[in-house]
């Protein structure tokens, strides 16, 4: 007999999970960066060994705030047309495509997935994803801050770098995502506060759970009595909290969990 490969550690954890998972009917995914990852997207923090992190390279305070977009609007404008670009280049990877397939699986049983992201990539919309609330807003879009009219630059505009201009007829014309020090948007925060307050299963999936007030949805929805997981290959605030923490790559745990809930 040739000799088999040790069961992953994960593997235990991850059965837990999927038992909870198929006797739940509101099941709650809170999203970020490293979710992205496996599609070729920089994550803002990573670890020490991760030199290609945004935050690393660039700083929040001169590219994220309304302070620097009043001082700099041009340059702003640049780096996040940039990253526009980034997200329309990548490709949904195996761990948005199983949230997919886990939100028809749940809707077929009678229940519900809610994805509650930070990303402003799309890629769960891409993917498949129906019920995804953007806590951060989205990079495709861009908002007249006059009129707050949001406009989606046209395909074309692929092609052009940079962004046309962000000086508008009717005023400055900015990136359609939450910057730092301003208030999530209103309906995406009653959403979030609800879904985790109704959660049976709640899964933080690649956030550093750093950033309020998202990382504190699996606390909230801890107190209503929600199982809760942290799928992340490295630790976080979160991980000594959670009922199971699966300390491995979204885009492994994420189709192994659709493998033992919905097996071929
Ligand atoms: P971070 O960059 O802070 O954290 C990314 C997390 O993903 C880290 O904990 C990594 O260990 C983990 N990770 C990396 N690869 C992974 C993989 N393949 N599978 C699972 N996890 C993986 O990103 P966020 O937590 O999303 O806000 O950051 C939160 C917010 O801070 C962002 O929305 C952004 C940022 O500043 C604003 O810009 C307002």
């Amino acid at each position: 007999m040739p000799p088999t490969d040790p069961p992953p550690p994960w593997l235990p954890p991850l059965r837990r999970l999927a038992a909870k998972v198929a006797a739940a009917r509101h099941v709650v995914v809170l999203t970020g960066a490293g979710i992205s990852a496996e599609s070729g997207l920089a994550t803002f923090r990573g670890n020490e060994r991760d030199m290609a992190s945004l935050w690393k390279s660039f700083d929040p305070a001169s590219l994220a705030t309304p302070e620097a977009f009043h001082r700099d609007p041009e340059t702003v404008t640049r780096w996040y047309d940039w990253r526009r670009l980034g997200c329309l280049a990548a490709q949904p990877n195996p761990g948005h495509t199983a949230l997919a397939a886990l939100e028809h699986h749940l809707e077929r049983a009678g229940g519900s997935l809610t994805i509650l992201t930070q990303n402003v990539d799309r890629l769960h919309h891409r993917a498949g994803s129906r019920n995804v609330v953007e806590l951060h807003g989205d990079i495709l879009n861009w908002r007249c801050t006059v009129t707050g009219r949001t406009l989606t630059p046209p395909d074309q505009a692929f092609e052009r770098f940079p962004m046309p201009s962000p000086f508008h007829p009717h005023g400055l014309l900015r990136p359609n995502v939450v910057w730092f020090g301003e208030p999530l948007p209103e309906e995406a925060l009653q959403a979030a506060f609800q879904a985790a307050n109704q959660a049976d299963v709640f899964m933080s999936v690649g956030t550093s759970a750093v950033v309020q007030p998202a990382a504190g949805f699996l606390q909230v929805a801890a107190a209503a009595g929600a199982f809760t997981t942290e799928i992340n290959p490295q630790a976080t605030p979160l991980t000594s909290t959670v009922d199971a923490a699966l300390a491995a790559p979204a885009g492994v745990i994420l189709p192994a969990l659709m493998a033992q809930l919905a097996p071929h």
